[in-house]
């Protein structure tokens, strides 16, 4: 049986100028030679239009019960796996992609209200995710380790959703590193990316 996969692409840039699509795309590569009945829905945030929720879409979430981030909400909850390309902005993730969770989690449909506390809806089914991105410095290890908020972030909202099967893909040093030693790096990161993509 296929499964939904959803791509959300968190990126302004154009493909061939971003390092982040460009592992991406090297992932998609094998993961579509290994699931070609798979279906893959392309989700760019930015030809989408997210934007930080405002007075009109608060209002909208208590009074109407169907609105844009109850769309967003159902599609994402109707996939099966999920693969987030988004490269390192200031130690995080770029806005849009917290603006695009603040659609997603959405009370009724990723997660619910409890006497406990909040509780995630989306553990119903063995969801996984892929969180692919490029960072100018190293996060991964070494001494700047514990300012990386965005991978921290992206497993942390997807486990409060009951989505705990995050892998991460990391392309890292491409402010640091020039020449051949960026290279090296970079086809290092193209060789996980086919081992990634193949077993996801
Ligand atoms: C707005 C902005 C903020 C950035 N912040 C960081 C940062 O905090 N740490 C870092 O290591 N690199 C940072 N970078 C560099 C990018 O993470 C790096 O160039 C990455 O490889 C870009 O991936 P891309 O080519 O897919 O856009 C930043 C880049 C931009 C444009």
């Amino acid at each position: 049986m296929y499964r939904k996969i959803l791509y959300i692409k968190a990126n302004p840039k154009p493909e061939e100028d971003s390092y982040t699509f460009k592992l991406a795309n090297e992932f998609l590569k094998y993961y579509k030679q290994e699931n070609p009945d798979d279906q893959i829905t392309e989700l760019d945030l930015y030809k989408e239009g997210i934007k930080c929720l405002d007075q009109k879409m608060l209002k909208e979430l208590s009074d109407k019960e169907r609105n844009e981030m109850h769309r967003h909400a159902l599609q994402f909850a109707k996939s099966d796996k999920y693969i987030i390309a988004a490269p390192m902005w200031n130690l995080s993730v770029p806005a849009i992609l917290k603006a695009y969770f603040d659609y997603v989690s959405y009370a009724g449909i990723t997660f619910k209200y409890t006497e406990k506390g909040p509780m995630g809806l989306l553990g119903d089914k063995p969801r996984r995710v892929m969180h692919i991105v490029s960072r100018g410095g190293q996060y991964s290890e070494g001494p700047y380790k514990a300012f990386e908020m965005g991978d921290e972030y992206v497993r942390t909202i997807l486990g409060f959703m009951g989505i705990i099967k995050v892998e991460t893909l990391a392309l890292e040093n491409t402010n640091v590193l020039n020449g051949n030693e960026l290279h090296e790096k970079v086809r290092e990161a193209y060789k996980e990316a086919k081992r990634m993509g193949k077993h996801f």
